[in-house]
């Protein structure tokens, strides 16, 4: 019998129990595992429901060093679901206390910046194992190495995903509901964005990446709209494919989400800058009154907000429409929707609204979306009639969570970040994984196990090629 291993997880978010989940899953009796979360009810509830044999919860400050150390130190690997923020001050005492870590979010430059005393201590800070980033980059990273390997050219990559409601529970006006904090959705929406288009730079000013949703036509029974997320270009370094012309990575979501950022915004609702003399308007009728600076009796209100949804959308007619039902169907001409009063600014209110709204009901289920399509061209590639001596290829996964409520209920997205994860943190007390240093899942030692067992563990890429006919 192997000695007992012992798992530090800091966090107790729906991750969490998709972390736990696959230990459980695999019969590990020989591993425990510790929750250490600030809010050490919900760990208990955890560990109840998925996990009462081999964890435990406790108690965690991440201001309380001396009390953090001694943890690590019981430990023999730790685990970060915690806000990304929170990584580095972890991770400079798993350093010192010679300890790996895992976690699921991108590396900061701070992070960045721990890789040689990390090394120095022969441990691994193993980062970017989720779903997006994760097992988007496992996936793509084996492909693009494949071609190489092939002595082929990759000319392009397009890569979406997204977190959605499953179709059948998508009816509000974003086609979207929330299992976290809505403010982090609509800062991300908010945000500027570049990519690679055929070798040419394209680039969205904060605000305006969402007027440029393009309709996503990878599967005919999926009415979805893609987005561009931040920064892709510097992904043709990270990816290590300086040959491509088209380099995109982008966000999923079901139409109307695009239409209602950019109506929120247009209106003023997405603004940080906190209310004047500190209390909220009372409720939304005033709360716009006060954004859009108009009189508060419903047909100034009604005016202005028409002229903001024309300005924004051109006067497109089926756009303006769109949006003015969909602040309807929130109740904001409505004196008796309140604004919930603890918020401090206009985006805090909008938040607090949209939590209280488009939240997952009893047997609902949340759905999870990745698709990649790589565009290359191989040597001594046949060029049959028409075609351009390129090649398709594309692969997708699709997972449903289970229904919220039910017995051991995990989220797809609880799911395809949580399993990466264990996966990763199992391969490294495994000592399958030796590498060193702080890493994401870029490199074959790392990938190849990890996408190995992923497919084990039912998350899986369905794969199809095709000739590029037209270039
Ligand atoms: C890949 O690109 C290089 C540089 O442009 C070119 O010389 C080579 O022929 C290309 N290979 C294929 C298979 O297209």
């Amino acid at each position: 019998m192997k000695a007992s291993r012992k798992i530090l997880v800091l966090g107790s978010g729906f991750v969490s129990a998709g972390f736990v989940n696959y230990f459980v899953q695999h019969g590990e009796t020989n591993v425990k595992l510790t929750i250490a979360s600030n809010l050490v009810d919900q760990a208990q509830k955890l560990i109840d429901e998925f996990a009462p044999e081999i964890g435990h919860a406790i108690f965690f400050d991440l201001k309380d060093e001396a009390a953090n150390r001694k943890l690590i130190k019981e430990h023999d690997v730790v685990v970060s679901l915690l806000p990304a923020t929170l990584h580095v001050v972890i991770a400079k005492l798993c350093v010192e206390e010679k300890k790996n870590m895992v976690t699921t979010s991108y590396i900061s430059s701070e992070m960045a910046g721990l890789d040689a005393a990390a090394k120095a201590a022969g441990i691994i800070i193993m980062n970017e194992i989720g779903l997006d980033p994760g097992i988007d980059h496992c996936s793509a990273k084996a492909v693009f190495d494949d071609i190489h390997a092939r002595g082929g050219n990759v000319t392009g990559f397009v890569s979406y995903c997204g977190g959605l409601p499953a179709p059948e529970n998508s009816r509000n006006p974003l086609g979207y509901k929330f299992s976290w904090n809505p403010r982090g959705v609509l800062t991300a929406a908010e945000a500027p964005a570049r990519f690679l288009w055929n070798g040419e730079v394209v680039e969205y000013d904060a605000g305006e990446t969402y007027a440029h949703a393009i309709p996503q036509k990878q599967y005919p029974g999926f009415n979805l709209e893609g987005v561009a997320n931040r920064d892709s270009i510097k992904y043709r370094e990270l990816y290590d494919i300086p040959e491509a012309e088209t380099v995109l990575r982008g966000t999923l979501r079901f139409p109307g989400f695009a239409t209602m950022v950019l109506t929120f915004r247009a209106l003023g609702l997405t603004d940080t800058t906190e209310y004047g003399d500190g209390a909220a308007p009372a409720t939304w009728p005033a709360l716009l009154s006060r954004v859009l600076n108009v009189p508060q009796d419903i047909s100034s209100l009604r005016a202005a907000v028409e002229a903001k949804v024309q300005e924004r959308f051109a006067g497109s007619q089926g756009r303006v429409k769109d949006a003015l039902n969909g602040l309807q169907w929130f109740g904001v001409f409505l004196e008796t929707t309140k604004v919930d009063l603890a918020t401090r600014s206009p985006i805090d209110s909008l938040t607090s609204l949209l939590n209280a709204k488009l939240v997952y009901g009893k047997g609902e289920r949340d759905l999870v979306i990745l698709t990649h399509e790589f565009t290359y061209q191989l040597p001594d590639q046949p060029r049959s009639h028409g075609a351009t001596g390129k090649q398709r290829k594309t692969s997708t996964l699709v997972l449903y969570g289970d229904p919220i409520g039910s017995h051991r209920a995990l989220t797809a997205m609880a799911r395809c970040v949580g399993i990466p994860c264990a996966i990763a943190t199992h391969l490294v007390l495994d000592g399958v994984i030796t590498r060193t240093g702080v890493c994401g899942p870029m490199t074959p030692d790392l990938y190849k196990p990890l996408l190995a067992s992923l497919a084990q563990n039912g998350i899986h890429l369905d794969e199809f090629e095709e000739d590029v006919v037209e270039s």
